[in-house]
């Protein structure tokens, strides 16, 4: 096998746009489907754009399942992660995972997957059907509802409970209030400019975007640190991630510091947060805009009580969420890798500098995978068993998502609990596509939905009890 790993200049037999990347940069913004669609049309499953004006540098694009395959498992060594995901310091500190590099992140992003994944994660079952249930009890037949706004309350209270492990109270009702606000404004195309450029990051007083930015992450962050040392003084601890990365000697030689545990906590909350909240909104979109799938979904569940094992074991509700996240996935793109260590991908060899965005929604666009791209079809995922390489959602490879367990199970409790008790339809004054939400694709104006009808079923009764519950775990 020939080594490649010197090679100084790019020998590339790709083609694509010519203007480079940063003049293309106000159309990807704006309308970034379009963009990759377009390309994809013109130039296949691989096209590159020129980094810049004056340097020899590619930016490339890839979506066919074999080069995903010799991206995802390339060493992580070959590339510089914090280079690209430096915007995100701001916000997560530089003691977080997304931030850490070679021995360091896998030490960290071990111990923070061992918390999110397998038997641990089944016990968060009942709590978000619990949290679920006291989120929609406030929906009145005949309203309209904005589910993207309300899927982001559930999820927001599910991490403030489930990583964080703060029991409702003062702290919490501040830090939900303080948070919401915070990430409606980060996430907002006026002020998520000022992450990608270091220039407008200056602190001109409360009134100014990055001086409001610093003062709210203060407040949030005396919260944080005062949580992690009221429950370092606790001798039992829960079973939430932080009680649980509390609890441990970290895989690092030494405990998890207090800036550490803010740092993945922070993290936790920016990723986790948005993501799944998105996710979830499209999963009603789409399961409201067939009627043949929400009755086919409706039958399965009405065999099953609101027990969050099983629920999580239903083929078909499996199914609707998996092509759910194929038709929209909510990144559009793995993390961009930087070549540190040249690499041959395809015969086409990218030398240091270059960098390689593997494409979650191009790959689940192809025809060759899915026939029929643009429908979405449930049976799909019934019929067919996809590789890590034609699916995925979650990215891929050593930075993949390390939520992808927890977000999986929380689509599938949340859409169950909320079909359980109401019926719902798309709001016709509001039609929907997606639009860009900070780096996520959502619904646009909320997806917007009409309370028609609560059911009446024995659940009035499971929903009392489990409202009961909540109101004690309060
Ligand atoms: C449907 C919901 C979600 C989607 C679609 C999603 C998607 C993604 C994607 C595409 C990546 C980048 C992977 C790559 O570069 O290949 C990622 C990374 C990550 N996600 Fe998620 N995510 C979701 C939910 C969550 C949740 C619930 C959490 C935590 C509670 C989470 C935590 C993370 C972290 C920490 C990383 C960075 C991993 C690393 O750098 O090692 N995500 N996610």
């Amino acid at each position: 096998m020939v080594d490649y790993t010197s090679a100084k200049q790019d020998k590339i037999d790709l083609k694509g746009p010519r203007l480079p990347f940063i003049a293309q940069t106000p159309l990807i913004v704006a309308r970034p489907l379009e963009f990759l669609d377009n390309c994809a049309k013109k130039y296949g499953d691989s096209f590159i754009l020129p980094l810049g004006v004056f340097k020899n540098r590619q930016i490339a694009f890839f979506s066919k399942p074999e080069t995903l395959q010799q991206i995802f498992t390339a060493s992580p060594e070959r590339f510089e992660w914090g280079k690209m995901t430096y915007v995100f310091r701001p916000l997560t500190g530089s003691q977080s995972l997304i931030m850490l590099e070679g021995k360091k992140h896998e030490a960290v992003r071990r111990l923070l997957m061992n918390r999110l994944h397998g038997k641990q994660m089944y016990n968060y079952g009942q709590t978000i059907i619990d949290l679920t249930l006291a989120e929609i009890a406030r929906f009145q037949v005949g309203s309209t509802v904005a589910i993207r706004d309300c899927m982001a309350d559930i999820s927001l209270d599910i991490i403030l409970r489930v990583v964080f492990g703060i029991n409702p109270g003062q702290r919490y009702s501040q830090l939900k209030t303080l948070i919401k606000p915070f990430l409606e404004r980060v996430n907002s195309p006026l002020n998520s400019v000022q992450f990608f450029f270091s220039f407008l990051q200056q602190d001109w007083g409360k009134w100014s975007p990055w001086g409001k930015f610093l003062r709210d992450r203060q407040q949030i962050d005396r919260l944080i640190y005062a949580e992690i040392a009221e429950r370092r003084q606790q001798k039992d601890l829960g079973d939430d991630i932080l009680s649980l990365l509390l609890s441990i000697e970290a895989d690092l030689g030494q405990p998890l510091n207090d800036e550490q545990l803010r740092d993945q906590l922070m993290t936790l909350l920016l990723l986790g947060h948005e993501t799944t909240a998105s996710a979830l909104s499209w999963v009603f979109y789409w399961v409201h805009q067939d009627p043949a799938v929400l009755t086919r979904l409706k039958a399965e569940l009405a065999n099953t009580d609101l027990d969050p094992i099983a629920i999580a074991k239903l083929p078909y509700l499996n199914a609707v969420c998996q092509e759910t996240l194929r038709i929209n996935p909510i990144a559009l793109i793995s993390q961009p890798r930087l070549v540190k260590d040249a690499i041959e991908l395809d015969g086409n060899i990218f030398s240091k500098g270059s960098i390689l965005i593997p494409c979650i929604y191009l790959a689940h666009r192809r025809r060759e995978t899915y026939p029929n791209p643009e429908s979405f079809d449930p049976d799909r995922f019934i019929e067919r068993k996809f590789s890590p390489y034609e699916y995925l959602p979650f990215g891929g490879g050593d930075r993949s998502c390390i939520g992808k367990g927890i977000s999986n199970y929380q689509m599938k409790l949340v859409l169950a609990t909320v079909l359980s008790q109401y019926r719902l339809e798309l709001s016709p004054k509001h039609p929907v596509k997606p639009v860009r939400r900070g780096v996520t694709i959502v619904p646009s104006g909320d997806c917007k939905m009409i309370v028609k009808e609560r059911l009446a079923k024995s659940d009035r009764q499971l929903k009392t009890k489990q409202l009961e519950r909540v109101s004690l775990m309060g």
